[in-house]
């Protein structure tokens, strides 16, 4: 049975424990916040202790860190230097500049321990599938990709902490996006020319939309365009693949949906799934592959560098 301590009780704190209890082979040992009535509140919920200072969890085999965007490097890194942990899971973004994420993996790697990046849409089940596709050349050359995540959130979430600050959030591209840039950087590797233009008409400190456009090494050439400025609610996530040998759209919140297929030779697989939360269900997968030992199921160092690489070019 490994044993997990969450780093931050916020909103995604949830998500990761209802994860844990339905994986097998994981459970929650210990929580951590640095505001007291927040730990003790979801540590009463869970029926496990608490402490406000990370350097205080002893005997877990994972810390997953659940903190504000920009403070993931410091603490993971430091969580790397100053606990007995082996293994360090850390939510999305893993940084929000290169240089940083690289000081990180330094730092993780010196101390001898293992850092576990968040990238739960890889372990989307139409996500995978078409990943397969596209390396065993089902789908012939990719030509063109189309990714729109038309998002929304309101002024009262922008009131919230560190939401849409340059510091702590990033953007757009890096607070909501983030997966779906992980995607297309998953999908087609290194990224060999791009160019991302911001737009910030709501007077944040970071962009609230993106309109970006990649060329990767293969020779696929996309755009991404993300916004969290669509009005009222969220309006739709889509991906559209142009490829030698096929096209395929997938949509839906979490993109669980095959709403367009045209494959030579193949029939549309049976593989749309629901979902009952806005976080799909990778997670779940995440904290399977953490129960099996699947280390190899998370990124390398240069696949989460090149990642982030790619974020940082289209961000700034
Ligand atoms: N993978 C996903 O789908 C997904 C979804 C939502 C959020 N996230 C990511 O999860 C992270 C947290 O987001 P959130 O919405 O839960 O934020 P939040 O602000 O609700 O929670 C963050 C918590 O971290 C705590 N914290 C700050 N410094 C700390 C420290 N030194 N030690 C212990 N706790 C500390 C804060 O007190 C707060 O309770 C963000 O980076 C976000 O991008 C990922």
């Amino acid at each position: 049975m490994k044993k997990i301590a969450l780093v931050g009780c916020g909103r995604i704190s949830k998500r990761h424990r209802e994860a844990i209890d339905a994986v097998e082979g994981v459970e929650l040992a210990i929580v951590c916040d640095i505001n007291e009535e927040r730990a003790k509140f979801i540590a009463e919920e869970a029926g496990v202790p608490y402490v406000t200072d990370f350097r205080d969890i002893k005997g877990v085999d994972v810390i997953s860190v659940l903190t504000p965007s920009g403070m993931h490097p410091r603490h993971a890194a430091e969580i790397a230097e100053t606990t007995d942990v082996p293994y360090i899971v850390c939510e999305k973004p893993l940084s929000l500049t290169l240089r940083e994420a690289y000081e990180l993996l330094r730092r993780v790697d010196k101390a001898g321990k293992t850092l576990l990046p968040v990238y739960q849409n890889r372990y989307n089940p139409l996500v995978a599938y078409i990943k397969k596709l596209i390396d065993d050349g089902a789908l012939g050359k990719v030509h063109q990709f189309v990714c729109n995540i038309f998002w929304n959130r309101n002024d009262a979430y922008f009131q919230i902490g560190w939401h849409g600050t340059k510091e702590l959030d990033g953007g757009v591209l890096y607070t909501q996006a983030s997966h779906y840039v992980d995607m297309v950087h998953f999908f087609f590797g290194d990224v060999v020319e791009s160019k991302g233009i911001g737009g910030d008409l709501r007077g944040l400190e970071v962009y609230d939309s993106v309109s970006a456009v990649c060329k990767f090494s293969s020779g696929a050439v996309g755009t991404i365009n993300a916004t969290v400025s669509t009005f009222n609610k969220n309006y739709l996530t889509e991906f559209t693949l142009i490829a030698e040998k096929g096209t395929v759209r997938l949509s839906g919140t979490n993109l669980n949906t095959i709403d367009f297929w045209d494959v030579d030779g193949m029939t549309k697989p049976e593989m749309d799934f629901t979902i009952d939360h806005v976080y799909g269900k990778g997670h779940d997968t995440m904290y399977e592959y953490i129960a099996g030992e699947r280390w190899d199921m998370f990124p390398s160092h240069d696949d989460a560098l090149s990642g982030i690489r790619l974020m940082e070019m289209l961000s700034y």
